[in-house]
């Protein structure tokens, strides 16, 4: 029963398409379980390099089947659009990706609640939404009254199913907005519109859930995907500054439909310091000439919405919560050519609040703004290592950074990454990765 999980340890954005599109080659399925076109997996393969918002990152290894699964939600344009892109590029995957029936769809309505509700602040703060309509249909999902499901679009009712809710939303948007605050939905048109798309996607449209639960009977090697970060997790993260799924590992099985007993390995992903998209406390955070620094090197940038990345140092505390609330077993740290040219490093080892010093994160946002970071500093190794292709090649100060990070997390590493390409990933070869 091979499952294999990668989950991000931070606040996303750390890599973790380059690693799954690499660990691809050791799977026969790969599954995207949770979010939606807010999350932008970025895969470097020689000159090419592909952004993937929906389709898992294993789309890119013609030995991989590549699932769509019910706990994402599913905008039907921008899959539409990915599919395109990647067929116009020569991919051919006709037989290998299949989008549950179960997904539920984002409508334009639900982008139009998240432009006028991120104006709104929650806290004290904006949460800084990606805008692509994340938060408002998980709403209507658990809502469940003005939910539809991909599998719903094939239905006689659903031309009177939108109907329906576009009246619904038209009096909240009007509550929220003010007549004049929100474009009109012309229900007739988005009917007709995603007709089309339901009928362009039908080669793929399955139920997915009874090919894992197959898959998992019959050994076949499973990768999961997971998308964004633990400390986005809707349950266990930043809230309210998080995401509207569970983004740690506690997510895989609602969203697959795959119990965890049959998770036997999860890979936390981690970038070499911290970035953060949006709003929400920041405990690390450098609203300075280094957080620019760090933010040029590591071109930290969002893929999605393009916005800059706000940056900070390695926090071992918000991490090594996160590795155990995903069940951690190794990690993988990337982008540690991008510490290379600074003289010292950070490391966040604890905070102060009120004056204690804790090692827990505290549930509570307002807490978590006002603790202060206990650091540790490490020599820099100020040498190039993109071109690095063994651990042991790696200069002693970046292996002695490496170690200190296992040891505050209490996890080994696994996995290093110097360069956004495929070559340039480094393993240990004593971690059994995906068996
Ligand atoms: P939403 O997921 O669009 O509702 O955005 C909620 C919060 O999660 C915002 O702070 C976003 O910037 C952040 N977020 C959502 N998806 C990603 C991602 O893939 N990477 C990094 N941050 C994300």
């Amino acid at each position: 029963m091979p499952g294999t999980c990668v989950i991000g340890l931070q606040w996303g954005d750390e890599a973790k398409g380059k690693l799954v599109d690499i660990l691809t080659a050791n799977h026969d399925i790969v599954v995207r379980y949770q979010g939606g076109a807010n999350a932008g997996h970025t895969v470097v393969i020689g000159a090419e390099t592909y952004k993937l918002h929906h389709i898992p990152s294993g789309i890119l290894n013609d030995g991989a089947v590549n699932l769509v699964c019910p706990g994402v939600v599913l905008n039907p344009p921008t899959i539409l659009q990915e599919i395109h892109g990647l067929q116009d590029r020569g991919i051919v995957f006709t037989d290998r990706l299949m989008i549950s029936d179960r997904t539920h769809v984002v409508f334009p309505w639900h982008l139009e609640e998240d432009r006028v509700l991120n104006d709104r602040p929650v806290n004290g703060e904006n949460i800084g939404t990606t805008l692509r309509g994340i938060g408002p249909c998980y709403r209507d999902k658990v809502g469940r009254s003005f939910a539809v499901r991909l599998g719903d679009m094939y239905r006689p009712d659903f031309a009177e199913k939108v109907q329906r809710i576009v009246e619904a939303k038209e009096r909240i948007l009007t509550g929220f907005a003010g007549p004049d605050g929100f474009s009109p939905l012309n229900a007739d048109q988005i009917v007709q519109d995603y007709q089309g798309y339901a009928e362009e996607l039908k080669p793929y449209v399955a139920d997915t859930t009874s090919y894992l639960l197959d898959a998992v009977e019959q050994d076949r090697r499973i990768l999961y995907e997971g998308a964004q970060g633990a400390l986005l997790d809707l349950d266990h993260g930043t809230y309210p500054f998080v995401t509207s799924s569970n983004s740690s590992g506690v997510g895989v099985s609602p969203g697959s439909g795959i119990a965890g007993r049959w998770i036997n390995c999860v890979l936390g992903v981690v970038k070499s310091y911290s970035t953060r998209v949006g709003g929400g406390p920041f405990p690390t955070e450098l609203d300075d000439a280094m957080g620019d620094r760090i933010r040029e090197l590591g071109n930290e940038y969002g893929t999605t919405t393009g916005r800059p990345r706000r940056c900070g140092w390695f926090d071992a505390v918000a991490v090594r919560y996160t590795t155990r609330l995903s069940g951690v077993d190794a990690l993988s740290v990337m982008m540690l050519d991008v510490l290379s040219q600074l003289p010292e490093i950070k490391i966040c080892v604890a905070y102060e609040l009120d004056g204690e010093r804790i090692d827990y994160v505290p549930s509570h946002s307002d807490d978590l703004r006002r603790v202060q970071p206990v650091y540790e500093t490490i020599q820099g190794w100020e040498q190039d290592v993109t071109g690095i292709r063994a651990l042991e090649d790696l200069p002693a100060g970046a292996r002695g950074y490496l170690d200190r990070v296992s040891e505050l997390i209490q996890r080994p590493v696994a996995v290093v990454s110097v360069g956004p390409d495929r070559e340039q990933t480094m393993f240990t070869p004593e971690f059994p990765l995906g068996d």
